[in-house]
């Protein structure tokens, strides 16, 4: 009888090499641990190669579009070979257009200072607060959480139709606002689907990809969305730059977001004593000052890193690691996971919970001063839809630091756990370890409030 073999199983490729893998950290209760970054979704470390090409680059450093020497030249052509790379990452449309800004909130703003007169936004009640806030000049309609993808693509869909239908004629511009990946529960948004529905009535998209770009492949064709944002420092390129790619004609017929050298071709006097000016129209338009080209390196180098490694190894390794925290936790009914569309439904490397009987203030520090790891605890930019997750009313008031939930007493805010393409297995594993301990065992320290955060009291 031949004896059955077992199933090998998938091989994982390795965590791409970042920076801070040997940076070690006290604990409070002795001795020191390999630091576990594991709040990507706020920041994730520098992946070697981005600093690798930084540091190769950064001698030749020159002024971009503004000198005549051998090294500006040199940073120009790096700065707009970094627009085509982060166009082909993007799989931009021949016609769309790269904008470098700081960062996934400045590109929102600067979309929401490019809105046409009387434009509509709408926006889920779920998003980071830099895709909630930036429409403040427009009219916003704040879409109710769903509870499924179908039914935020309904919504969406009785929302426009509504606008279409309205006395006002709704015939407008219109602009929808949607995350990829949430920065709270990592589930995947419809995007395809919710840009077709946007289309379908009339209706532009801009997607916030800050949290879908280190994960998943972006592609604004495939997508049909005519912008994207995202940050370099959630893309293991934390230099300072962000990204506002699409579609041209809105951000060209916009003022310029900051007005300043490099946004205008031309400047004269008036005969009166004022002044003309005659602006760029290309991205130049709105990237006022001297560009930041070494950020703009980075992002592309990040875009080659992720793009060479492969997004489906990328991806099926991060699952791997999603897995590693859901079935180690699985056995731990004190501990819930926050969802709107589900346990099962896809998500990135970010996952928000609650552990009965604890603050989350509390558990995030004892996770750090205990064993070494780094997570986010409190509302993470999205009060409303983390105050619906905890079974609050979205609409109230609260602060970030909320005050310590007594034992059976509903948390006010939540920890989140975040990994991506550097992180190791012991991490997770030490993570899940941790988690089962602190509700097994309790803290082995005593913590107090400073500041409003919660830190290991060495006073005693
Ligand atoms: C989904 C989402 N959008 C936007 C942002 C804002 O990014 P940044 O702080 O880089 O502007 C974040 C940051 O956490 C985010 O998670």
């Amino acid at each position: 009888m031949s004896v059955p073999t077992l199933a090998a199983a998938p091989s994982l490729c390795a965590p791409l090499p970042v920076l801070g893998r040997d940076v070690t950290v006290p604990l409070v209760t002795g001795g020191e641990v390999a630091y576990a970054a594991l709040d990507y979704a706020a920041s994730a470390p520098a992946l070697q190669r981005v600093w690798d090409d930084v540091a190769a680059y950064a001698p030749c450093y020159g002024s971009v579009h503004r000198g005549a020497g051998y090294l500006s030249q040199l940073s120009t052509d790096l700065f707009e070979n970094a627009r085509r790379t982060v166009a082909a990452f993007l799989d931009c449309r021949d016609t769309d257009q790269v904008v470098f800004t700081r960062s996934t909130t400045d590109s929102l703003n600067l979309l929401a200072a490019a809105l046409p007169d009387g434009c509509e936004v709408f926006v889920f009640e779920t998003e980071h607060h830099a895709s909630l806030l930036p429409w403040r000049n427009a009219r916003v309609t704040c879409l109710d959480a769903p509870s499924s993808p179908r039914q935020a693509v309904d919504t969406l869909e009785r929302a426009l139709a509504d606008r279409t239908a309205s006395v006002h004629g709704g015939h407008g511009p219109a602009l929808v606002c949607v995350t990829g990946a949430s920065n709270v529960t990592g589930e995947l948004w419809p995007v395809r689907e919710l840009a077709a529905a946007a289309h379908a009535h009339g209706a532009r998209i801009v997607l916030d990809a800050a949290q879908l770009a280190p994960h998943h492949p972006v592609s604004v064709r495939d997508l049909d969305v005519d912008w994207v944002a995202f940050s370099g420092h959630k893309l293991y390129a934390p230099f300072g730059s962000g990204v506002l790619a699409g579609r041209a004609d809105w951000l060209r017929e916009a003022e310029p977001y900051l007005a300043g050298g490099g946004a205008s071709r031309r400047v004269t006097r008036r005969a009166d004593g004022g002044l003309d000016v005659e602006w760029h129209d290309g991205a130049a338009r709105h990237e006022a000052g001297s560009p930041n080209v070494i950020g703009a390196h980075a992002v592309a180098s990040a875009c080659k890193a992720l793009t060479e490694a492969g997004f489906d190894t990328l991806v099926a390794r991060e699952e791997h690691l999603i897995r590693t925290v859901r079935e180690g936790l699985a056995d731990v009914p004190e501990v819930r996971f926050l969802s709107l569309f589900g346990d099962d439904a896809p998500r990135v490397g970010v996952l928000s919970f609650v552990v009965e009987g604890w603050n989350s203030s509390h558990f995030a520090a004892a996770l750090s001063a205990e064993y070494g790891i780094g997570v986010r605890d409190g509302l993470f930019c999205a009060h409303p839809l983390v105050r619906r997750l905890l079974g609050g009313d979205p609409r109230s008031q609260g602060e970030c630091g909320a005050p310590e939930a007594a034992p059976g007493e509903k948390s006010l805010n939540a920890v989140r756990v975040s990994f991506g393409a550097g992180t190791p297995d012991e991490h997770v594993e030490r993570f899940v370890r941790a988690v089962k301990e602190l509700v097994r065992d309790g803290a082995k320290w005593s913590y107090r409030t400073e500041d409003g955060r919660c830190v290991p009291d060495t006073s005693a």
